[in-house]
């Protein structure tokens, strides 16, 4: 069994703590916030609580389970072999904790970024090759997925422990570069950009999620939005089209930004896009509505793939771990076929204003992709 360190206790820093408490090993936990260290243990016991009372997790196993977490300051990560950063996302932040870490360890060390780059995390360390990118999702003891991001210079001991105590404890690591959004979070943009761009377009953003969720997935592109938020749809889609240097693939359709402004920002506010609303039955034309939004997806999974450093496999899978997808985008495109994909792709870029034509234009990767094996 292995010694893990956690710094920061927020919502990712306690799930993740609780992933590696789960699969036997003993937890370090450290904060700069003296109430968040005082509160750890009784926060991670009220998450386990339901669980206990509905006999899925019998007591004396979340006993045992809270018995391995323990409160230490930063010198305290002394014996760890695995520390893992959970803290605010300030790229100043984290370069000063993870400096304060390496003085006192000697153990791999993982950021658990979203948005910020694991190599500049890395830069002003004595050991940047020890620094890992393990990016868990959102409830961490639930989401399977953990994004896996390594630089050209990692250690390989230090990749490699921090993959095999993360897959022992029963998460499905993918590997990704160390890219802006890394797989989930880039490639889901044409998911709600697209339904964007239809809704603009006169279509009814209800009717769009019914074509969607008439096509197997789980939530329509509205829906999600007014689950988690159109504030932090807007954030995340401003924050990777900056990083991907203005490019339309990330285009913001003001309906998103309008919607932010009247403050519907969905099932917090009470209204969203669609919610509370049930969905309307799915319109005639529902296969063409699918057929463009895996268009996207496609194309977007394949221009990530160009770059580097992930698969096909991977990214399939990462969708439909991340976000539940019922496929990932290159099983889409093969459903459809290479050469529907790409006239649709066409179509779209023909149709498009000419500010939106280059949001359409085909990844060179896409049409073989679409015809190797997975
Ligand atoms: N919330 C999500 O859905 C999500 C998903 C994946 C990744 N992340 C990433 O995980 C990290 C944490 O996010 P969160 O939502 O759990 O945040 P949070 O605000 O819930 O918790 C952050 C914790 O870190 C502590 N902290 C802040 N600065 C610190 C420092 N310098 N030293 C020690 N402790 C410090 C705070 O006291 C707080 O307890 C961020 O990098 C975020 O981008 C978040």
């Amino acid at each position: 069994m292995a010694v893990i360190g956690i710094v920061g206790l927020g919502v990712m820093g306690l799930g993740i703590a609780q992933v590696y408490a789960a699969a036997g090993h003993e937890v370090l936990l450290a904060d700069a916030y003296a109430p968040a260290r005082e509160t750890a243990a009784q926060r991670i016991r009220d998450g386990l609580a339901p669980r206990v009372a509905v006999g899925k997790l019998p007591v004396d196993a979340m006993e045992a389970l809270l018995a391995r977490l323990k409160v230490v300051k930063i010198s305290g990560l002394a014996p760890c072999d695995l520390v893992i950063e959970a803290i605010a996302e300030k790229l100043e932040a984290k370069q000063a904790l993870f400096a304060a870490v390496e003085a006192v360890t000697d153990a791999a060390l993982a950021t658990n970024t979203s948005s910020l780059s694991v190599a500049a995390i890395a830069a002003g360390l004595k050991r940047p090759d020890r620094l890992v990118g393990l990016h868990f999702f959102n409830p961490a003891p639930v989401m399977k997925l953990v994004e896996f991001i390594t630089l050209p210079g990692t250690d390989p001991q230090a990749a490699a422990l921090a993959r095999s105590l993360t897959e022992q404890a029963g998460k499905v690591v993918i590997a990704c570069a160390d890219t802006p959004g890394f797989i989930v979070n880039r490639c889901a943009r044409p998911y709600y950009g697209e339904a964007l761009a239809l809704m603009e377009e006169g279509r009814n953003p209800g009717e769009i999620d019914a074509a969607m969720v008439a096509a197997g997935y789980r939530l329509g592109p509205f829906q999600l939005i007014d689950l988690v938020g159109a504030d932090i749809n807007l954030a995340a889609t401003e924050s990777l089209q900056a990083a991907m240097g203005g490019s339309p693939r990330y285009h913001i359709f003001p309906a998103l930004r309008a919607q932010v402004t009247r403050g519907d920002l969905g099932r917090k506010t009470g209204r969203g896009f669609v919610y509370p609303d049930p969905l309307p039955e799915a319109p005639a034309d529902a296969a063409a509505i699918v057929l463009r939004i895996e268009a996207m997806l496609a194309n977007e999974a394949a221009t990530l793939l160009a770059e580097g450093g992930s698969t096909m496999t991977g990214i399939d899978t990462a969708l439909e771990l991340g976000l539940n997808f019922p496929r990932g985008p290159f099983e889409s495109g093969r459903r459809h076929g290479r050469s529907a994909i790409l006239t649709e792709l066409l179509r779209l870029e023909a149709a498009a204003p000419g500010d939106l034509k280059p949001r359409y234009a085909i990844c060179p990767a896409l049409g073989p992709a679409l015809q190797s094996p997975l």
